[in-house]
């Protein structure tokens, strides 16, 4: 017996685009981005909820792209690493993570930054118990944190013009 694939439109926010994608019922999103949008800033890496590597945001909200069935996203706007940068300007969190040395292999940083971003949109000054709670789901095996603390309060500079 054959098996019938049913698809799915999904149409949603990407970096500011009007996106439209066929997907199936049990299609994650990190893999439509990924393997038909071709966004490969998002990076997989446990697959299960553990390390945030894959972490994008959905109508600004930190997720963990692995564990969101991409249905979930209908309607709703996603950002994910390649939506940050202007052109050839990046995106101060991007910049100030380079400037702290918060990249070393580089694989946990979309998700760092973009957990950090999330921070940001709505506490303009964090302690770093604020940073360290809102990059609790981002693990980094490299850098120690420390940097990446620093960077997201250079950051935090920069974005208030200071
Ligand atoms: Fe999604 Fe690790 S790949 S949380
Ligand atoms: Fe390598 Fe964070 S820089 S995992």
């Amino acid at each position: 017996m054959t098996q019938r694939t049913i698809k799915h439109n999904l149409s949603f926010t990407l970096n500011g685009e009007i996106t439209l994608v066929e997907v199936e019922a049990d299609d994650r999103l990190i893999d439509v981005l990924r393997d038909r949008l071709l966004l490969t800033g998002t990076k997989q890496g446990c697959g299960d909820g553990e390390c945030g590597a894959c972490t994008v945001l959905l109508n600004g909200i930190p997720v963990n792209s692995c564990l969101v069935p991409a249905m979930k996203a209908q309607g709703k706007s996603v950002i994910t690493i390649e939506g940050l940068a202007r052109g050839d300007t990046l995106h101060p969190l991007q910049e100030s993570f380079l400037e702290a040395g918060a990249v070393q292999c580089g694989f946990c940083t979309p998700g760092m930054i973009l957990s950090a971003k999330a921070l940001l949109d709505h506490k303009k000054n964090p302690a770093d118990e604020d940073i360290k709670l809102a990059l609790s789901g981002n693990i980094c095996r490299c850098t120690g944190y420390v940097q990446i603390i620093e960077a997201v309060k250079i950051a935090a500079t920069k974005l208030n013009g200071s």
